[in-house]
């Protein structure tokens, strides 16, 4: 039932810089895969299929990613090495990939409306923020967890975790009403709090009915002047409902030096072919 998944890509990933000054943050491997392919498979494994993606300047690389390299793949045409473009020819025949450029570093929410000529307006979607690499070795990815849980209250849907206290002020922090192991009726959301209304925090995985276009559009900027998908979320919330689900599984925090390294190291302790 939800088949399309955004991905907004625009910002500048200067945490990164220098290497993020002509290559988009979204083409950093972890091991030998792009962050973007992650959360990419991740929305395919979840049943999306239709995968459309905000861009900016200086980020053609991703289009590049998902398309034929024609000199490339004769190079290394009946070579082992053709087993390693397998993964990603699977996204590629399966997959619709579309564009479209925030021009200006606006803000999520902003970047987030941008891709209404890509989803629609009819139908809920997901998004996924690439930087935000999920893994769940025990099951279901993260944004197939979210799906099911949409089957079921057919509401907006933000995934979050518990976070130390000390760490809030990074991150869009929710209070609510726990209505099932896990799962909080949201009552309360603020970006980024100097004193927060819990440890739950918001990360980059939300389900949101296309009613959230049109909120945006009531939406004022707000914290750093941005457009913050957050705001929009609290009015969705006081209007009708919106859940804070706490996902299984791990989440790296990949726009950061630490959470980078934590989960390159995680990937290569699991890798299955090393040596
Ligand atoms: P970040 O807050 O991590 O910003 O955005 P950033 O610019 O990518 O990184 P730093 O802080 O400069 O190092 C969270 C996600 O939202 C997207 C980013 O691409 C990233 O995936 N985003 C943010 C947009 O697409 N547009 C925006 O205007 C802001």
């Amino acid at each position: 039932m939800i088949t399309k998944c955004l991905f907004p890509a625009a910002g500048y990933g200067t945490r990164f810089l220098p290497a993020t000054k002509a290559m988009p943050k979204e083409m950093l491997p972890i091991l030998t895969k792009p962050l973007i392919q992650y959360g990419v498979e991740e929305a395919y494994e979840a049943g999306c299929d239709i995968m459309a993606i905000i861009t900016g300047r200086g980020k053609r690389a991703i289009t590049d990613h998902f398309d034929i390299s024609y000199e490339l793949e004769h190079q290394i045409q009946g070579s082992p090495k053709e087993n390693l473009l397998d993964e990603i020819r699977v996204l590629m025949d399966k997959c619709t990939f579309t564009y479209t450029r925030q021009n200006e570093m606006k803000g999520l929410g902003d970047a987030i409306y941008k891709g209404k000529v890509l989803v629609g307006d009819e139908q809920p979607f997901g998004v996924i923020l690439a930087d935000d690499l999920c893994v769940n070795a025990d099951g279901d990815g993260v944004m197939s967890q979210m799906i099911k849980i949409y089957s079921k209250y057919r509401c907006s849907i933000v995934a979050i975790m518990e976070v130390p206290l000390d760490q809030v002020h990074k991150y869009g922090i929710i209070s609510g009403k726990e209505i099932e192991d896990g799962i909080y009726m949201i009552e309360d959301m603020v970006e980024k709090p100097d004193k927060a209304p819990s440890n739950l925090a918001i990360i980059g995985r939300y389900i949101l009915t296309p009613d959230i276009f049109k909120i945006i559009e009531n939406t004022k900027s707000g914290k750093n002047g941005e457009l913050q998908i957050t705001d929009a979320l609290l009015q969705q919330a006081k209007h009708g409902m919106v859940l804070g689900y706490k996902f299984k599984g791990k989440r790296f925090d990949c726009g950061s030096l630490d959470g980078f390294v934590e989960a390159t190291n995680y990937f290569y302790d699991n890798l299955s072919t090393k040596g």
